[in-house]
C-alpha cells in the first residue's frame, strides 16, 4: 500500500481524493488544507484523517508521497519541503509560473527532481494515450501535423483571471505538453491571441482566444486551438496525421443514448461540461502511473523537465504575441 497525503482540498484536491480512494494500492492517509472547512469536508467524504497543518502531512515519516493541489504559487515550496524528507510528489500544473523559480527549485533540490511528476492528466486520457502509441508503432507513417483543439466551456471568473499567469501558462500548458507528448522537442513557436469572449479577460490584460503554431525539432508542425468559450461544452480534440494516415480523437458524451423521431434523428446530449467529467479516466490513470511510480529507482513521466519545458513554451507564445514575431526555442 503507498499512503498518500494530499496537499489542497479545491477542485482538483478532490479530484485527486478520489483516484486515490478508487486505487487498489493507494490509500487516502491525509488531507490539509488551510481552510478548516474544506479539509473537514473532503477529510469526511473520503473517509481519511484532515487537518488544517501542512506539517501534518510534510512531517509523517508513515507518508510515502505527497499530491501537491493547492495553488500554484504555494508549489515551489511545498515540493521542495517534500521531496527533502524523502517523499515522491505529483505536482499540480504548472510548477510555478516564474521560470527563474523553477529553475531555482531545480538547482535546490538536485536529483531529487525526479522524485516529481507533474499533473499533465492528459497524458493519460484513453484516446490521446492511444493515438500517441499508434503513432509510435508507426502506423501513420511519420508524424507531419499535429492538431489540438482545446476550449474551456466558459470564461473564468475575473478574479482567476487576475493571478492565473495568463491564457498560456494557465490553460494553453497543457496543450503545450501535449505537444511536446508527440512532438519531443520544439524549437520555434509563434503565437497569435484575441479578446473575443469576455471583457472582463480584456480589462485583466489576458486575451481569451489563440491560435499558437508549433514547429518541432523533428521538422513536424502543431496547432493549437484555445477558445475561454465553447457554447457546447468542454471541446477537447486532437487530430494526428502523417504520410499513410490519420488518428482522430473526437468530444465525448456523457452517455451513448441517441434519439431517433419522426421529426428529426440522432440528437445527443451535450458534451462534458469540463475537466472534472471529461478527464477522470486521465486522472485515475495518471494517479495510477504515480502510485506505480513510488517506487524509489522509478522514474515519474511526465516529470520536472516536463513541467519546465511546458513553461518555456508559454513564455515563448507570450514573446510571439508580444512582438508579432515567431521565437526560437533552444534545447
Ligand atoms: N491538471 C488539471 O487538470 C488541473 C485542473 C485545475 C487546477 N489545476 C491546478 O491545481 C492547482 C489548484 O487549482 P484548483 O482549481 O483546485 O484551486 P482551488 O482554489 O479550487 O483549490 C486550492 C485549494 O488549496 C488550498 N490552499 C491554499 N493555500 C494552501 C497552502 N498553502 N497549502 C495547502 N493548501 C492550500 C485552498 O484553500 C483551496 O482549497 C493549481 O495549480 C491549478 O493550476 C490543475
Amino acid at each position: 500500500m503507498v499512503r498518500l497525503g494530499l496537499i489542497g482540498c479545491g477542485r482538483i484536491g478532490r479530484v485527486h481524493a478520489d483516484s486515490i480512494t478508487v486505487h487498489p494500492r493507494a490509500e487516502l492517509a491525509r488531507v490539509v488544507d488551510p481552510f478548516e472547512s474544506s479539509a473537514r469536508e473532503v477529510g469526511e467524504k473520503f473517509a481519511a484523517p484532515w487537518s488544517t497543518d501542512v506539517e501534518a502531512v510534510i512531517d509523517d515519516p508513515a507518508i510515502d508521497a505527497v499530491v501537491v493541489a493547492s495553488p500554484t504559487p504555494t508549489h515551489v515550496d511545498l515540493l521542495i519541503r517534500a521531496v527533502r524528507t524523502g517523499k515522491a510528489v505529483l505536482c499540480e500544473k504548472p510548477i510555478d509560473l516564474d521560470i527563474a523559480r523553477v529553475d531555482a527549485c531545480s538547482a535546490e533540490i538536485g536529483a531529487l527532481t525526479d522524485r516529481v511528476m507533474l499533473g499533465f492528466n492528459r497524458r493519460f486520457d484513453p484516446s490521446f494515450a492511444d493515438i500517441r502509441s499508434r503513432v509510435e508503432a508507426g502506423e501513420i507513417g511519420t508524424l507531419e501535423q499535429l492538431t489540438i483543439i482545446s476550449r474551456d466551456p466558459a470564461p473564468p471568473p475575473a478574479t482567476y483571471v487576475a493571478t492565473s499567469g495568463g491564457l498560456f501558462r494557465d490553460m494553453t500548458i497543457h496543450d503545450f505538453d501535449m505537444a511536446r507528448f508527440f512532438l519531443g522537442d520544439v524549437v520555434e513557436v509563434s503565437a497569435s491571441g484575441a479578446n473575443l469572449v469576455s471583457s472582463e479577460i480584456a480589462e485583466a490584460g489576458d486575451i481569451d482566444t489563440a491560435v499558437v503554431v508549433l514547429r518541432g525539432a523533428g521538422g513536424a508542425l502543431c496547432s493549437i486551438t484555445n477558445s475561454r468559450r465553447a457554447a457546447f461544452g468542454y471541446d477537447q480534440r486532437l487530430e494526428a496525421f502523417g504520410a499513410r494516415g490519420m488518428l482522430t480523437a473526437g468530444n465525448q458524451l456523457p452517455t451513448s443514448v441517441r434519439f431517433s423521431g419522426a421529426d428529426s434523428t440522432e440528437v445527443a446530449p451535450p458534451y462534458h461540461n469540463f475537466f472534472l467529467d471529461r478527464y477522470t479516466p486521465a486522472y485515475r490513470a495518471e494517479l495510477d502511473a504515480f502510485v506505480t511510480g513510488v517506487e524509489p529507482g522509478s522514474t515519474f513521466s511526465p516529470g520536472f523537465a516536463d513541467g519546465r519545458a511546458a513553461l518555456v513554451l508559454a513564455d515563448a507564445a507570450n514573446e510571439s504575441l508580444r512582438t508579432g514575431a515567431s521565437v526560437k526555442v533552444g534545447p
